[in-house]
């Protein structure tokens, strides 16, 4: 807690974080498998000389271009701002941890970034070998970023020995490191097949969506079997914790597991039955498929945030910005101590005593539980919106609610221990109390 918080209402400001990563993670998924896939269709087509092939691909790659680096980089800063601002201690964690992870991800971001707009601009102009170097840079490139950034978000479920070591390459080659780099690049193959499958629905011949969409669909097929294995191999790699909760709620991964399954059975009807490619192509049912493209990536990315929960690093920092190391000394001297904005805005609020407030105003005492419920509750519950605290506390009376707030896993495993005094929890209790609980 050594940074102001940003309260969001109704969402939460954590929440943020997966509606800008909405985007991002559709866009970036796709400029890595779209990398990957023009390369080799740029390879295959030049071997064999498919002239109609190449043609698709140079306005593919226009498409492409379009959509990821103007989207994808614009919603990546997007992505820098959210994390920063609703996750400071997180990001500062992270940046210190992988600064140099950081530096190469942007070198691999340049790189791409010149050889993706290097490979529209001058494909006309560049022999066949030079065109397929180019586009082999760019798939790299991407990829390569794909493997750093995968690096640091498993790093988060788990950090595996880094923990003892604080060494880099133990951080960032963590248990779920690999399961991660398997799924993210089986997914990146999906997600792009469906693109395709979306531009072909209104550019091409009949006879490109024909043949152009069977040739994406093997791929598809290989991202679902990666996405398999690699879901299979990340339940068992994550913290034993992650693997109870996963075990407690089993519906999220079985339907997940399915939605695979499914996507994997379709990818085969689509390479071999020409009526179903033709019926894919169909631009209402194009857009459907990428609009559930999407809401499984989004499910995949939501089910490695929440599950995460009580910690934003594993046993490392808690959710609400305490490291797990300095928990016994928040709750022996009390956040009003130990928090410096909490204590700023408590002095404020109080006209600088923040010592005795067992006597204080009942007004008094709300205002500073306010304070300590923002910081210490509000980075899951909004009042009334997203995980809303007023229907929670409805039924409960203050003694209730001070006894939620002083142990809150006893109540739920995804939320981190109380880091404040009994007192502090009572005047959370009072807040919460005013705000809407059973008097
Ligand atoms: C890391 C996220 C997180 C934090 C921080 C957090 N909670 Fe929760 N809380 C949850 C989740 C998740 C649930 C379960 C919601 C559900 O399933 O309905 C929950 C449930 C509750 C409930 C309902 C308990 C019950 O038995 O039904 C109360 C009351 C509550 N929280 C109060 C608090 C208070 C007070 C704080 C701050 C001291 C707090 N929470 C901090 C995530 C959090």
């Amino acid at each position: 807690m050594n940074y102001p918080l940003w309260y969001v209402p109704l969402l939460g400001a954590p929440m943020l974080i997966p509606v800008v990563a909405l985007i991002h993670v559709v866009v970036s998924h796709f400029a890595v498998g779209g990398g990957i896939l023009i390369w080799v269709g740029v390879r295959e087509a030049q071997h064999r000389g498919d002239e109609e092939f190449l043609h698709f691909l140079r306005n593919f790659v226009r498409f492409f271009l379009y959509v990821t680096v103007v989207f994808g980089a614009i919603t990546g800063v997007g992505i820098w701002w959210t994390i920063g601002l609703s996750s400071p201690e997180t990001t500062s964690a992270l940046i210190h941890t992988f600064v140099f992870g950081w530096a190469t991800e942007w070198v691999t971001f340049v790189v791409e970034l010149v050889s993706v707009m290097g490979l529209y601009y001058f494909w006309d102009r560049m022999k066949p070998g030079e065109r397929e170097g180019v586009a082999f840079l760019y798939a790299l490139s991407a990829w390569l970023s794909l493997v750093i950034i995968t690096g640091v978000t498993a790093f988060m479920a788990s950090p595996g020995h880094w923990v003892q070591t604080r060494n880099f390459w133990d951080g960032f080659l963590n248990p779920t490191f690999l399961p991660g780099v398997l799924v993210r690049t089986g997914g990146s193959l999906m997600i792009t097949t469906l693109w395709a499958v979306f531009y072909l629905s209104w550019a091409g011949t009949e006879e490109d969506r024909n043949r152009i969409l069977q040739w994406f669909s093997r791929w598809a097929a290989l991202g679902a079997l990666l996405v398999l294995v690699g879901g299979y191999a990340w339940t068992r790699a994550v913290p034993v914790y992650i693997q109870e909760r996963l075990a407690e709620r089993p519906t999220v991964f079985l339907v997940s597991v399915l939605l695979v399954g499914i996507t994997f059975l379709l990818a085969l009807g689509l390479w071999m039955s020409r009526t179903l490619r033709e019926a894919a192509t169909v631009p209402a049912v194009a857009l459907t498929l990428l609009l559930v493209g999407f809401a499984g990536q989004m499910a995949g990315e939501f089910v490695r945030e929440s599950f995460r929960k009580p910690y934003t690093i594993a046993h490392v920092l808690y959710s609400t910005s305490v490291y797990a190391s300095d928990l016994a000394a928040w709750q022996e001297e009390g956040s009003l101590q130990r928090g410096r904005w909490i204590r700023w805005a408590a002095e404020r609020v109080t006209g600088g005593n923040i010592e005795n407030l067992e006597d204080a105003d009942p007004e008094v005492r709300a205002a500073v539980g306010e304070i300590l419920f923002t910081y210490h509750c509000s980075v899951c519950h909004t009042r009334r919106g997203y995980l809303a605290i007023l229907p929670r506390i409805r039924e409960l009376d203050r003694e209730d609610i001070a006894d939620v707030a002083a142990n809150p896993p006893d109540y739920h495993p995804a939320m981190p221990p109380f880091a404040g005094t009994e007192e502090e929890a009572g005047l959370i209790a009072d807040y919460l109390v005013k705000l809407g609980g059973n008097r």
